[in-house]
């Protein structure tokens, strides 16, 4: 288990097509590992193998929501549904944020690290998270679906507005627990 560097754009690792997992053996449960310490020492939610200079069809989303990490290995996409723009970043790019639209239903069929295969249902960022994942695994990078960019002080403004938010969420909770009392 390792943090390993990250491999950033532009790389010819980063725009070709990973080959497939074959072996479910040690070497792929190191893999995992590597490339899951590599994503939580960069405060990701999501790491493909190329990215840490790995061609193979491996990828690993996490939305540290209390959830097992997924492990996506051959992953397919076998359906979509609707239509989203949100922002998204990438750990190849470190200074890039732009706006993407992507589906908010995927379903995936995806071998785990024993080589069992598995369905799996995601919607809203989680579909997202997923869908740049894959992309990565066909070579294929989020600055090409970006329709609008998105600067650090836009990002900076939004995220400051996220957190007034919670504060005022947080406030009235604590305003209607008093009143309980
Ligand atoms: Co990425």
């Amino acid at each position: 288990m390792a943090v390993k560097e990250i491999v950033k754009y532009p790389s010819p690792v980063l725009e070709k097509k990973c080959a497939e997992v074959t072996k479910f053996d040690e070497k792929l449960a190191a893999l995992l590992e590597d490339m899951y310490d590599t994503m939580v020492a960069a405060d990701g939610v999501g790491i493909a193998a190329p990215q840490i200079g790995k061609s193979l069809q491996v990828a690993i989303v996490d939305m540290d929501d209390g959830q097992d990490p997924i492990e996506l290995i051959n992953p397919v996409v076998v359906a979509v549904g609707g239509g989203e723009v949100d922002i998204e970043g990438c750990l190849s790019f470190p200074d890039l944020f732009g706006e993407v639209e992507r589906p908010i239903y995927v379903k995936v069929e995806a071998q785990e690290r024993d080589g069992s295969i598995y369905e799996l249902e995601a919607e809203d960022f989680t579909a997202r998270a997923i869908l740049h994942e894959i992309d990565h695994l066909n070579g294929v990078l989020f600055n090409s679906k970006i329709t609008r960019i998105v600067t650090l002080e836009e990002l900076e403004e939004i995220e400051a507005e996220f957190e007034e938010e919670i504060e005022a969420n947080i406030e009235s909770l604590e305003e209607r627990q008093g009143e309980e009392r």
